[in-house]
């Protein structure tokens, strides 16, 4: 739903605005995933994951002086949108010592806190690459099926450990946008159903016209750009709360919208754009199934699990379900234990109805809906692995009760046993700076075949 995004600041030098720098190689983690065609027949693939440009290291294409630092561009590089991605360039990242991102064999860590020799840096965005200058697109419709283990168990109130899918461009935008030399090598090119305003470049052209800094991140702003797509959130969860939750747009692919007509968390008017940022979500507790998933619970965050999400069927009538595998033993998602709203997938049905008990805004319906969904799942879609603190609203939306003024006691208003309290950002980021997740064994394939 809310997305935010912190940068590491400071004096490293980097690669190009959208230009290339060559202070430090780019070397991109190795991450192997599987791809399956029956139940017990699985191709290991050998994927790289890439940090998203906007955390890396922004400076003068010559030398090093900084285009961007802490949430301020530098006016001179940066006066317009076009010159500072012809004076800027991003760096390659040394993706331990600044990020805190380790991958080994089938496995990626994130580190939500790291300090750095030149910088602090909170929580990463990667996304999963076929080569070196590629990202993998994973077509998941109709009838495939993702899985993957997760360890959130060091993973408190507040934060996100999120894996998902968005339809960005395969080379991060390299073709269509003739002034971004840097492409899915630098991790160019994001998009989601926010419509992300903070993001440093879009098209090829620095959003630096109109930029607001942030006042409570030190390390961001809101431009006068945002950039859409589709999204699918398998996963948003810690070691509290989890829901899986479908964004449809009116356009899937990446687009660039313009102000508070983009709609999303970073705009005045959170429905005016192209997409749905609200999604329809299934979230156990707050489908009335308290004791699901949490540390000792029928799902226990305290160890190691797995997570499989199946797109069954196509167009609007999709079902996007959902079975848990932990011990041995696969465990089917929670029933609705709310009246008027039964199940225990995604489906246009249950959306309808879930929205209507809620009453919630049903924008997912308006930008398309199921039918938008399986239309980005069919093309193809980005794999997306992070870890982040919400400036916006804290992450109650997904671990408290929410909006806070509402009586917890309403249905759809209790998401989890996070205090409404928590997850500020300044007190996650200082008391839970040692906070990681880690996902691992991704296996991919047609429905049944990558579990069980
Ligand atoms: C901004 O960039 C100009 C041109 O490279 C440089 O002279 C100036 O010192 C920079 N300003 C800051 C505050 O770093
Ligand atoms: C730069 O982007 C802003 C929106 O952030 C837009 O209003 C402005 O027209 C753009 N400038 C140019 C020269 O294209
Ligand atoms: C997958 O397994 C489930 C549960 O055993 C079963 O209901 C379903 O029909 C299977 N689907 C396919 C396509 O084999």
């Amino acid at each position: 739903m809310h997305r935010s995004i912190a940068i590491a600041s400071g004096l490293l030098a980097v690669a190009s605005g959208q230009l290339v720098g060559t202070q430090q190689t780019e070397t991109h983690p190795s991450m192997t995933w599987q791809q399956c065609t029956a139940k017990g027949s699985c191709t290991t693939k050998n994927g790289k994951v890439v940090i998203d440009a906007n955390w890396r290291w922004l400076h003068a294409k010559t030398g090093y002086t900084n285009c961007y630092t802490g949430n301020e561009w530098n006016s001179t590089l940066c006066k317009d949108n076009k010159s500072c991605a012809s004076n800027c360039a991003l760096d390659g990242a040394d993706y331990k010592g600044t990020y805190g991102i380790t991958a080994s064999g089938n496995s990626l860590q994130l580190k939500f806190v790291t300090k750095g020799e030149f910088s602090t840096n909170i929580g990463s965005r990667t996304y999963m690459m076929k080569d070196d200058t590629t990202y993998e697109m994973y077509k998941l419709a109709p009838n495939l099926e993702f899985t993957f283990d997760v360890d959130l168990s060091n993973l408190p109130c507040g934060l996100n450990g999120a894996l998902y899918f968005v339809s960005m461009d395969a080379d991060g935008g390299l073709k269509k946008y003739s002034a971004n030399k840097a492409g899915a090598k630098y991790g160019t090119g994001y998009c989601d159903a926010q419509c992300p305003r903070d993001l440093k470049f879009i098209n090829g052209e620095g959003n630096v016209e109109n930029w607001q800094a942030s006042s409570n991140d030190a390390n961001a702003g809101v431009g006068g750009h945002g950039s859409c797509c589709a999204e699918m959130d398998i996963w948003e969860a810690n070691s509290v709360s989890t829901a899986y939750t479908p964004h449809s747009c009116s356009t899937v692919e990446q687009t660039r919208c313009d102000g508070d007509k983009c709609g999303g968390t970073y705009s005045a008017d959170r429905y005016a754009g192209l997409c749905d940022p609200d999604g329809c979500d299934f979230n156990s507790y707050r489908m009335g199934d308290t004791s699901f998933y949490g540390k000792g619970k029928t799902v226990d965050t305290s160890k190691k699990f797995t997570v499989v999400t199946q797109f069954v069927g196509t167009g609007d009538s999709m079902e996007i379900k959902r079975f848990y595998v932990q011990g041995g033993k696969v465990i089917p998602n929670s029933e609705s234990k709310i009246d008027g709203v039964p199940g225990n997938s995604l489906t246009t049905k249950f959306c309808d109805a879930q929205k209507k008990v809620f009453g919630d805004m049903y924008t997912f319906k308006d930008k398309g809906g199921m039918a938008n969904m399986a239309k980005a799942l069919t093309a193809g879609m980005v794999l997306v692995m992070s870890l982040w603190d919400d400036h916006y609203s804290n992450m109650l939306w997904l671990d408290s009760s929410y909006p806070t003024d509402k009586d917890a006691s309403i249905p759809g208003i209790a998401r989890g046993e996070c205090d409404t309290g928590s997850g500020v950002p300044a007190d996650v980021e200082s008391a839970s700076a040692g906070a990681s997740v880690t996902y691992s064994n991704i296996k991919y394939g047609p429905l049944n075949t990558t579990f069980g």
